[in-house]
């Protein structure tokens, strides 16, 4: 659906919306590019002038942690200039639509717009309305899509199991509302997974869920059994317009992480969160801070994945070296 917006005639990233029509050796493109990064926040002086002279704006109509404090300090790090809109005390506030909002910020001849919005195609719109000269990174769109998390997390499963080939990955919660379960699924498969399961009651798995090349599993204890990564969502309640569950707690007896339920998986399994983690809801705070968890491994890798896209869509492509 988005290959045609995304890609230059030259087959390079020009925005980057979704994992939907990217290729394999796009995505190692981007992981590889990442990698040339990753040792830059070590230095002692965390920048490269890559992007000196570019204006990034963070344009988040959601709220966010991780995702826009991250791509605040890659752009830093790349030495662009970045622009943070509060979208709360924006004009947004006195009526003004989204598009007036872009053509607005174009008219301060900025070169990239990272955005999150709570409607799915929010991002794919900017990028077809924006001047050509400009990039649009999807930050998080709806239900839709998550790219950039899909991305760090392909990153951190590449860091510690090598490889994709043969690998086993569960991906255990909300499905039904997550974008970042869809970007996920998407870039595991394209980088060629053995299997992809999704474990959850039936309320939160989407109807046509076998057609994302899953394997849909209602229990816990068959659905980690051997897994060699297992990737848990939280509740995305912000989402949800009916009773889904009977409760949380219900919920966490039956498909919260547990050491116990964990042991299911491979001896040397890692245990991964896009965050934020609730508690006691989707996840053990023994197994959340546990020795297999990398969740804030993925959180520092967020930074070295978002300089690649960044660099990669407005055309520097070679990383760090
Ligand atoms: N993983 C993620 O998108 O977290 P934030 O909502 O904090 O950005």
């Amino acid at each position: 659906m988005h290959r045609h917006l995304q890609l230059t005639e030259h087959g390079k990233l020009k925005h980057f919306l979704s994992i939907e029509g990217l290729s394999k050796r796009l995505l190692t493109e981007i992981l590889d590019t990442a990698e040339s990064f990753a040792g830059i926040s070590e230095h002692q002086v965390k920048k490269v002038p890559l992007l000196r002279g570019k204006t990034i704006v963070n344009l988040f109509f959601e709220n966010s942690t991780r995702t826009r404090t991250t791509f605040e300090l890659a752009a830093t790090r790349l030495s662009a200039d970045v622009l943070n809109m509060n979208i709360a005390t924006s004009a947004t506030s006195k009526g003004e639509s989204l598009l007036d909002t872009i053509r607005n910020l174009e008219a301060m001849h900025v070169d990239m717009f990272v955005v999150r919005h709570a409607l799915s195609g929010a991002a794919h719109f900017i990028a077809q309305h924006t001047a050509p000269h400009i990039s649009v990174i999807n930050a998080g769109d709806g239900q839709h899509a998550h790219p950039t998390q899909a991305m760090l997390d392909m990153f951190t499963i590449r860091q510690h199991k090598k490889q994709f080939a043969g690998l086993k990955v569960a991906i255990v919660g909300d499905i039904l509302h997550s974008r970042v379960a869809r970007s996920q699924i998407l870039a595991l498969n394209t980088l060629g997974v053995a299997e992809v399961r999704v474990i959850a009651p039936k309320t939160l798995l989407p109807a046509h869920v076998c057609s994302m090349g899953v394997i849909p599993l209602h229990d816990m204890e068959e659905g980690l059994s051997d897994v060699d990564v297992v990737i848990m969502l939280r509740l995305q309640k912000e989402r949800m317009n009916s009773a889904f569950l009977p409760s949380e707690s219900e919920f966490f007896k039956c498909y919260g992480l547990t050491e116990t339920k964990l042991q299911q998986a491979k001896p040397d399994a890692i245990v991964m969160h896009p965050g934020p983690i609730n508690r006691g809801v989707e996840i053990a705070s023994s197994v959340a801070d546990g020795p297999q968890s990398v969740i804030l491994e993925q959180v520092s890798n967020g930074i070295a994945v978002r300089m690649a896209v960044m660099t990669m869509t407005l055309g520097h492509h070679g990383g760090a070296a």
